[in-house]
This record gives C-alpha cells, sequence and structure tokens, in this order.
C-alpha cells in the first residue's frame, strides 16, 4: 500500500516537473541546447487543439544520454522584453541557421494571421526579430532546410494556413546582406508537377531529399493522395536542378508527419514514425523507422520495438546531437500526446538501436562487457533489505509489464498496419497510389520523357546544364532565370 503511494506520488511529481505533451511542434539544437517552439497540447473531436506559443529549451550537457528514455528538464525560455510576442504556431517550419541562430517560417492553426510569418530567434541575445520584408506567402505543413547560415529552402505545405496548397516552387531566403530577400524559384522540368505536405526535407552536400507526404491534391473522404517511396526527389540547390533517382531495399509504407534527420558523417538518413492517414490526428504507422543510404539510394527497415523506446509516433520532432538522435513528443497510437524525449545510439549510423542497448554485433566474435559496478562495500543487512525491495519491486514492474505485453500482443494479433488505435478511431479508407512522377494524376506531358532521371547516382555527378537546354554554361547559375521555362 506504502509502496504503491510512494510510486505513484513519484509519477506525479515527474509530470508535475515536466512540461505537457506536444504535437506538431517545431524542435531544433544550437550548440548543447533543444530548442522547441509550439505545437498542439490537446486532442479532441478527432482533432488536435489547444495551439501554444511555448518557448523551451533542454540543456543536452546536462542530460543524460546514456539510456532510451531521457529524463528530460525542460526549461520555459521566454522571449527578452524588446521581442515581439511569440505567436501560437504548429505545423510550422524550422531550420537552424548557426550554432546560435534558427529561423522559423509560417505555421499556425486556422486562418488566425500570424503578425510575423518568418522570425529569427537568436540564443545569445534570447531575443526575436521578425523578417522585414516578409515572405511572399507561408506554409503549414511544409519543410524547410538551411544550406548555410543565411540561406534556407522551404517546400510545400499548405498556403498561409489555409487548406489550399503551397505554390509549387521552392521559397528561397538568403539574408546574406542583412536584409532579406526572398526568391520564389521557378518549377524546372524534372521538378514535381503538384507539390506536397506533412513530407520531410534533408539535405546533404547541397542536395535537399523530399521523403514521403501527401501530394497537394483535394482529398475526398480522406482519402490521401500518398506520394510512393519507391523514388526519390531531389533538389540540387548549386545547380538548380531537379531530379527523381529509383530507391531500393525496404520500401517504406508511403507516410506523412514523419521526420528525416541526415545522420552526421554518413550518408545515413533516418526516418522516423508518421501515418498513412489524411486525419490530422491520425494512428502512427507500426514500421517507424528506417535509413535511408543516399549512396545506394536503398531503404532499409529498422526493428526498433524490441525495448520499446518512442514506438510508432506522428507529429514528433527528431534532432541529431554528437552520436545520438533525439526523438521528441509528438503523438502515439494509444492517443496519447507526449513529453518524452528518446535517445537513439546512432554511432553506427547503418544500425541506429536505443541508447544503452548494444548494437547489433557486426563480428560474431564480439563480447558483452560484464557489468562489475557496485556489489562490495554494503553490509550484509542492507542487501537483505535491498534484495527484500527489489523482488518487491520488480514482482510489481513485472505483473504490470506483463499485463501490458499481453494487452498489446492481443491487439498487435488483431491489428497489423496500425499501432493500437485508440476506441474512437476508425481505419481509414485504403489511400490512392501514385509513384512519383511516373504517374501523378494531371499535367501528363505525353511527348518528352518526365519520368525519372535514369541516372543511377544523381547526387555526386550532375550534368553542368540542365538535361533541356541546349547551350553550355561553364557558370552554374545560382538562381534559375525566370523566362527559362
Ligand atoms: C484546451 O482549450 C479548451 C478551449 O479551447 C479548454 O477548455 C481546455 O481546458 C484546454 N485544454 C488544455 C489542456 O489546456
Ligand atoms: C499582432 O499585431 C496586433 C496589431 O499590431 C497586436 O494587437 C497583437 O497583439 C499582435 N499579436 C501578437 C501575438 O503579436
Ligand atoms: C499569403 O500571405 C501573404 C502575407 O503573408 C500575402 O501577401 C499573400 O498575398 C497571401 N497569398 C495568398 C495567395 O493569399
Ligand atoms: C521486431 O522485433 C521484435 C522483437 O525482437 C519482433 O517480435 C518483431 O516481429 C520484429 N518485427 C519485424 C517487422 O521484424
Ligand atoms: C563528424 O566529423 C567531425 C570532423 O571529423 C567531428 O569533429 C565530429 O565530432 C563528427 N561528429 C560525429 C557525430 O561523429
Amino acid at each position: 500500500m506504502f509502496l504503491l503511494f510512494f510510486l505513484y506520488s513519484f509519477i506525479h511529481i515527474q509530470s508535475i516537473l515536466a512540461i505537457s505533451g506536444r504535437v506538431l511542434q517545431a524542435c531544433t539544437v544550437l550548440e548543447d541546447q533543444v530548442f522547441c517552439y509550439g505545437g498542439y497540447s490537446s486532442a479532441s473531436g478527432g482533432v488536435f487543439t489547444n495551439v501554444t506559443n511555448d518557448h523551451y529549451t533542454l540543456d543536452l550537457k546536462q542530460a543524460d544520454l546514456t539510456k532510451a528514455r531521457v529524463a528530460s528538464e525542460w526549461t520555459s525560455q521566454e522571449p527578452s522584453s524588446n521581442s515581439p510576442p511569440l505567436e501560437p504556431r504548429s505545423n510550422l517550419q524550422i531550420a537552424a541557421l548557426d550554432n546560435n541562430r534558427y529561423m522559423i517560417l509560417g505555421g499556425r492553426h486556422g486562418a488566425t494571421p500570424l503578425n510575423a510569418t518568418a522570425v529569427i530567434y537568436d540564443k545569445t541575445s534570447n531575443s526575436w526579430t521578425g523578417l522585414a520584408p516578409p515572405p511572399p506567402f507561408d506554409m503549414s505543413e511544409g519543410a524547410m532546410v538551411a544550406s548555410d547560415a543565411n540561406t534556407v529552402w522551404a517546400y510545400g505545405g499548405k498556403l498561409n494556413g489555409t487548406s489550399n496548397a503551397a505554390p509549387n516552387n521552392i521559397l528561397k531566403m538568403d539574408i546574406s546582406s542583412g536584409t532579406p530577400v526572398w526568391n520564389v524559384l521557378p518549377m524546372s522540368r524534372n521538378g514535381p508537377p503538384i507539390s506536397r505536405y506533412g513530407h520531410a526535407q534533408a539535405m546533404r552536400n547541397n542536395v535537399i531529399y523530399f521523403f514521403g507526404g501527401f501530394l497537394n491534391l483535394p482529398e475526398q473522404n480522406l482519402k490521401p493522395n500518398v506520394v510512393t517511396f519507391n523514388s526519390l526527389t531531389w533538389y540540387n540547390t548549386q545547380s538548380d536542378q531537379w531530379g527523381n533517382v529509383p530507391t531500393n531495399g525496404d520500401i517504406p509504407t508511403p507516410r506523412k508527419y514523419l521526420t528525416a534527420t541526415l545522420l552526421p558523417n554518413s550518408s545515413q538518413v533516418l526516418l522516423y514514425g508518421g501515418t498513412a492517414t489524411a486525419k490530422l490526428q491520425a494512428l502512427p504507422l507500426s514500421d517507424y523507422c528506417y535509413i535511408y543510404d543516399a549512396n545506394k539510394h536503398q531503404y532499409t527497415a529498422i526493428n526498433l520495438t524490441k525495448n520499446g523506446g518512442a514506438g510508432g509516433r506522428i507529429g514528433h520532432s527528431a534532432v541529431a546531437y554528437k552520436n545520438r538522435l533525439l526523438i521528441l513528443m509528438g503523438y502515439d497510437g494509444g492517443g496519447n500526446i507526449l513529453n518524452d524525449v528518446h535517445a537513439l545510439d546512432i554511432s553506427n549510423p547503418e544500425h541506429p538501436v536505443w541508447a544503452g542497448e548494444t548494437p547489433p554485433p557486426s563480428d560474431p566474435d564480439a563480447t558483452t562487457i560484464p557489468d562489475n559496478s557496485d556489489s562490495q562495500g554494503l553490509a550484509t543487512g542492507a542487501i537483505v533489505g535491498i534484495v527484500i525491495g527489489c523482488v518487491a519491486f520488480v514482482a510489481i514492474v513485472g505483473a504490470g509489464i506483463f499485463l501490458w505485453y499481453r494487452k498489446r500482443r492481443q491487439r498487435e494479433n488483431s491489428n497489423v498496419d496500425y499501432i493500437t488505435p485508440p476506441q474512437d478511431f476508425q481505419l481509414d479508407v485504403p489511400p490512392t497510389m501514385f509513384a512519383e512522377n511516373t504517374a501523378y494524376p494531371t499535367k501528363k506531358e505525353p511527348d518528352h520523357d518526365h519520368s525519372v532521371d535514369q541516372s543511377n547516382d544523381p547526387v555526386p555527378s550532375y550534368p553542368v546544364t540542365k538535361p533541356h537546354e541546349e547551350e553550355t554554361n561553364s557558370e552554374l547559375p545560382r538562381t534559375k532565370p525566370s523566362s527559362s521555362e
């Protein structure tokens, strides 16, 4: 009884110290700190509600990243007095510019206008600056990456907080002159004819990769117009070229609300989470982790279920920090909006495991290090007491785990594709499949090959000119001449 009371109070105190759960927030790392902005804090009637303007930070130098579940002590980061008030946002775009600054763009709930659509946060001065001139448009459910401290590239999503598609163009911002210069880049021939939303972007060697999402087409009965993973759309920011490369390996189920993170010093992009349904408050897929090898154009399914970990989720955040990839917050298959932080050990980028687990041995002779931690120096009485306490604890926890596991097994057996639907969910209609650039339903041009860049390895080697251009330029244009299409 006392033990139960003790456990209950302990859990209760923990949740008071922690921030409340979030979904569809934006997080990034500046130096040794994670910063998260906004997101929804609750759900009701099949949608997420209570969009917040919270800004909070987690010091990774203080955090114990040796275990899968990171005990996180967030600090609310109020803006300095001369900063504009923070506006509530969800589904916003975020990109770290350097060790001190990150930028957010768009994101909001409904049609509430934003006073400042693009804002830069500076950690040193803890200040926010609304960018002027503002961008020609902004989006929610798009994605954004930075190629250097002064340049960001945003694409896709829904326009200005409406349900309409954002333009099928990359929105580029260059702030190297001190004043932002916005550029809506014309779409070139090998680019996608329709934009997407709920996708993820990762950048490597000046090339942006576009993972998943749903096509920006009208959805009937929430039937998603999915983008398959059979090929991968890319955009080279240096040569201003779009392309599409066939992929192989374990092709992921189409999805939105996933994250894609380039693992440091590697060619591996880790995809996490996502859902195959078009609703806002949607169930995560059970195949929630893949590694994409950008050299081999190959996907590998990663089974992370063994010891629990973060599990399938949507609307979470993922940030890389040293040899860890943190999975933060989001919405799980049990209908919970989460406030937790999990750490993946990415020391071997091809074999991520939850921190604290032994990675799969690359050579079968690998030995496990014996755990010879403190077993000496305690009086016998104390040991007996501890043993009794531990046995009781293990028995309680074991019973709990057994019950949970049995329940989970029962649910899993009855449902192959989705993780444990809460009771108020119905499974959705099967999605319509469109292979990228090969079977878009509209805008087909019969007389030229717009399907696939046949080059097997488009990323390291590029033609100096675009395939449809006749003349040879010795210089790569940074932006395309607007008259070219
Ligand atoms: C969410 O907002 C509703 C009203 O919009 C309010 O009644 C409710 O208490 C809020 N929930 C939380 C958790 O803040
Ligand atoms: C937005 O601007 C209006 C008018 O200037 C102001 O009244 C309002 O407080 C601002 N809202 C936020 C969240 O900054
Ligand atoms: C989107 O919002 C911007 C202001 O942020 C405005 O200038 C632009 O006209 C809007 N675009 C559309 C299509 O409504
Ligand atoms: C993943 O691993 C767990 C536990 O090892 C196993 O039960 C499950 O079948 C595996 N899933 C897949 C898809 O291989
Ligand atoms: C990546 O490489 C750089 C330079 O070799 C090194 O300083 C850095 O620690 C590496 N990062 C990781 C996560 O291994």
